[in-house]
Parts: C-alpha cells; structure tokens; sequence
C-alpha cells in the first residue's frame, strides 16, 4: 500500500503595491542623483564665473548667455541660471518622506521659496527665449513656453491647497509641479540618453540643435509631458484593484528609470563634468 505524505502549502503573497512601491523609489533615488549633479555642476559653473565677475564664460555653454552692455538681459540670465540651483537641489529634498515627516517647519518653508522660485525662473526663461532668442527651432520654443504655464498654474495650485490644508490634492499638485519644473533637466537627460544608444548625434543637427528628434523630445517633455501621463498612471495604479495594471505600472516605471540611468550617466560624463572638471 503507498503511503500519502500531504506537505502543508506554502502560500507566498504577492503583493504589487510593493513592487510598485519599489519602482517608484528607485526611479526617486536616481531622480535625485541626477538632480544633484546637476544643481551641483550650477552651482560650481555658474556661481563660479559669476562670483569673479567673469560672465563671459557662460558663451562657452550658453550661445545667448552673456551680451555685452546688455545688463538687464544678463541679469535675466544670472537670476535664472543661479535660482535655477535652488529648483533642482531643493526638489528631491522636498519629496523626501523623511524630511516632511521630520522637518515639517522646513518643508513648509522650503516649498514657498521653491514655488516661488519656480514662477521667477520659468518667467524668466520666457523672457530669455523670446528677447535674446535660444538655440533650437520655433517648435521647442513655443514647447518650452507653454512648460511655463503649467509651472505656474501648478505652482498656484500646490500652493492653494497646502493653504486651504487639502493635503492629498497638494501632494498630487505638488508632485505634478516637480515633473514640469524638472522639464529643462528631462529634456537634458533624454538628450543623453538618445546620444549614448546612438553612439553620437541623430535626427537633429548638432550645430544649430534642429532636427526632428529634438523637436519631438521637446513636445514630449514640455508641451504634452510624458512625465505628467506617467505620473497619473501611477496615481491611478495606487488605488487600482486590478493586478496586472498596478504590476505594469511598475514595470513601465522600472524601464522608465533605466532609461533615465543612461541619460544621467550621459549626462554628467559627457556634459557636467567636463565643463567643471
Ligand atoms: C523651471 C525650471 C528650469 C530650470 C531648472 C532651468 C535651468 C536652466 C539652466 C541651468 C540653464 C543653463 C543651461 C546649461 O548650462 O546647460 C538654462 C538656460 C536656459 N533656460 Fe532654463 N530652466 C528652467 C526653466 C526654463 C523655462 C520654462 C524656459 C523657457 C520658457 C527656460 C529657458 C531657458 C533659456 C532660453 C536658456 C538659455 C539657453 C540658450 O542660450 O540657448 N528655462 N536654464
């Protein structure tokens, strides 16, 4: 006669929220690492020249930066390039749980000066492109414009409900404004990271910065944010039921941040670093 031998089953439960939540703070952790070498590259290019009082120096990376006996366009310049540093060191610093959960006298502080420093530098930028013109075709700057609208009517709305104490429509506000107001930086690592597949430039002339990959990315990334869709996939995949929506979100997020991970590297070994270095 065979005996049956009966295992007790061994139920794993599987939970996508978790590895939703782990995509999300992956793709934060790079976020971070990208902005801070970012703000860090400002703050030593930027805040450098403009310390000694050598403001030519911004002609070797921006093509309108410093016009001679123009003052008042490159105060425009100096006041976006150098609050510009407060947006991206700031942002990550922001979303940190562990700040807001620790810190909140710092948070609320920190998130007006960043709100109102968004307003200066997306306002200021503005000014730039139309007034001095930037590189780039008509395409990008009327993207890059419309950006400037979304940060201030994000900005507005971030701060009205922190005001009015509503805080799960200020966090959806206020992270809808991290996305805009990281455009600039989205635009600078997609850029990157289409170099570094590509082994070079592609789709666009690398002298007058024209071609349709560029005017496609600046459309994508300024004027219908693919962050912006993203971000509410993963707002709607928080409350989803549905398994295999909550794990493709995920999934999406993970291929998302690799991509990003490339275009970071490209970003500081190709343009950061050997501008400071
Ligand atoms: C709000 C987030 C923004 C940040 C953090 C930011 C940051 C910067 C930085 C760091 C530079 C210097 C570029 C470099 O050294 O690589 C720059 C240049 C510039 N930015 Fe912004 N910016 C922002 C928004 C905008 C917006 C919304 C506009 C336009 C509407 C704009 C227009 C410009 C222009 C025209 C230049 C000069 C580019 C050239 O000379 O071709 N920026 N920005």
């Amino acid at each position: 006669m065979t005996e049956q031998i009966s295992y007790p089953s061994v139920h794993v439960k599987y939970d996508p929220q978790k590895l939703l939540n782990l995509a999300v703070r992956t793709w934060f952790a790079v976020t971070t690492i990208g902005q801070w070498a970012f703000g860090a590259y400002i703050v030593v290019f930027y805040g450098a020249s403009t310390a000694s009082g050598d403001l030519a120096k911004w002609n070797q990376v921006l093509p309108h930066g410093y016009v001679k006996g123009d003052w008042a366009g490159n105060l425009v310049v100096e006041v976006h390039v150098l609050l510009a540093a407060i947006l991206v060191l700031g942002g990550p610093l922001q979303l940190l749980p562990f700040v807001r959960r620790n810190a909140p006298l710092f948070h609320r502080w920190l998130g007006r000066v960043y709100v109102v420093t968004a307003v200066i530098v997306a306002t200021g930028g503005l000014v730039m492109v139309w007034t001095r013109g930037a590189v780039g075709d008509r395409a990008q700057h009327v993207s890059i414009s419309i950006q400037t609208i979304y940060i201030i009517l994000f900005a507005w709305q971030a701060w009205r409900c922190a005001r009015a104490r509503q805080f799960d429509q200020h966090r959806k506000w206020a992270l809808r404004l991290f996305m805009v107001v990281s455009g600039v930086w989205f635009f600078r690592i997609g850029l990157m990271c289409w170099l570094v597949i590509n082994g070079g430039p592609a789709g666009f002339d690398p002298r007058t910065f024209i071609g349709p990959f560029l005017t496609a990315l600046a459309v994508l990334v300024y004027a219908l944010p693919v962050s912006l869709g993203l971000l509410e996939l993963y707002f709607y995949a928080q409350k989803a039921k549905k398994h295999s929506i909550i794990a493709a979100a995920a999934l999406l997020i993970f291929g998302v941040t690799a991509l990003m991970g490339v275009g970071i590297f490209g970003a500081i070994a190709g343009m950061w670093w050997p501008r400071i270095g």
